[in-house]
């Protein structure tokens, strides 16, 4: 019995292939490098979500009348939400959009993780939410509703990128939870919460803030080696590295490492922090292939992500909340086809616990 399931096959799907032997991601027929060259958020979710939800004439419009129409629940922040970490009172107000299998669900169900998110970040920095503005893209207005002003063309290119790079990705852990609720038949919402519960432990979507806890903790590129094996003669594990599928690099880490050079060369982050990220994962590799030669343990997807969404003024403790953004597209088109072609989900245990005592 493998207890982490892996090389058990639970679905067959049409919306993306993670090749973990050569370090490709394929999304509809798509390479990761060609939607992250030429893709705002929008479009991939109009991929994600073709043949599942009737088209929109204008998705960013649509997604953009949906970040407006939850807005309305931000009123229920109050000070106990705003005492939970970011992404439990995100899932707090997400939880108040209602079940439904329709694209307006779904759309309020993506534009929820940006608008709760902005709001509460505000209203935690004793300021007031700022109102969704339909007319701009979902990630250019993400980041207004952040910082109170309109973001500039590489910072709204960079979350874009970010987005687009974690939108999908096979039958991960998070996806996998939308898929067994989607599999009762119990509604989008109650998937997508169940999911975002999945990815805010620190093995899948919440390993990016510790990132940059690590990165502060080594301090110095000098101090990276000796703080690094300290850390794992610590029983620690080294967060932004290894991954279930990839037995080489993830080909997200570089989709998003390219991002940050980008917003390095636009002064947007400090080029010391940027040495210090490099000569920390070079070290982190030099370091795994020694501790672990048996088992190959590269850089994943959240070893980057903490320096983008770092540069992009977001705190660390919101970091999931911005994987959520992203990943709320995929876990409903994984919703809609579990619901339309999949079975019950329901695998077995082996009981090993005591029988009941023959009775005299
Ligand atoms: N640091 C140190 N050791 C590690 C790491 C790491 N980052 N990753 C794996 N290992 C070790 C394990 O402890 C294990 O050692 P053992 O056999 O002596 O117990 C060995 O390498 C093999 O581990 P795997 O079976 O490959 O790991 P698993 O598939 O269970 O875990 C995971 C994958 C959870 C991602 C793991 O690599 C990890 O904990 N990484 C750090 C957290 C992280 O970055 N999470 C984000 C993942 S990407 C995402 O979900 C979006």
């Amino acid at each position: 019995m493998n207890s982490g399931l892996e090389d058990v096959i639970a679905a067959q799907t049409v919306l993306s292939d993670v090749d973990g032997k050569n370090g490709r991601l394929i999304v509809r027929g798509r390479s990761l490098d060609e939607l992250v060259s030429r893709s705002r958020y929008e479009d991939v979710l109009a991929l994600l979500f073709g043949g599942f939800f009737a088209e929109a004439d204008d998705l960013t419009r649509a997604l953009g009348q949906a970040r407006v129409a939850v807005f309305a629940h931000v009123a229920a922040a109050d000070s106990a939400l705003l005492a939970l970490p970011p992404v439990d009172a995100m899932r707090a107000l997400l939880a108040r959009l209602g079940d439904g299998e329709d694209r307006d669900t779904a759309l309020q169900l993506v534009a929820g993780p940006a608008v709760f998110t902005t709001a509460l970040l505000r209203l935690r920095a004793g300021q007031a939410p700022l109102a969704p503005d339909a007319s701009l893209t979902h990630a250019a207005d993400t980041l207004r509703m952040l910082h109170g002003a309109l973001p500039s063309p590489q910072q709204t290119a960079a979350l874009d990128r970010y987005l687009v790079t974690v939108a999908d990705h096979g039958l991960n852990a998070s996806t996998f939870a939308a898929r067994v609720v989607a599999s009762t038949k119990a509604g989008l919402a109650s998937s997508v919460l169940a999911a975002l519960s999945a990815l805010k432990g620190p093995l899948h979507g919440g390993a990016p803030g510790p990132v940059l806890d690590m990165l502060d903790g080594v301090g110095t590129p000098a101090n990276a080696r000796a703080w690094l094996e300290a850390a794992l003669d610590g029983g620690d594990r080294l967060m932004g590295f290894g991954h279930r599928v990839y037995r080489v690099r993830d080909p997200r880490a570089d989709a998003l490492k390219g991002a940050v050079r980008l917003l390095a060369s636009s002064g947007a982050i400090d080029p010391k922090r940027l040495a210090l990220a490099e000569a920390v994962e070079a070290a982190a590799l030099a370091v795994l292939r020694e501790r672990k030669p048996e088992r190959a343990l590269d850089t994943n997807v959240e070893f980057y992500t903490a320096l983008l969404l770092e540069a992009l003024g977001f705190p660390r403790d919101a970091f999931t909340c911005v994987f959520a953004m992203g990943r709320t597209g995929g876990w409903i088109a994984h919703a809609r086809e579990q619901a339309e072609t999949g079975r019950l989900i329901r695998p077995m245990s082996v009981y090993i616990g005591p029988q009941p005592q023959q009775a005299a």
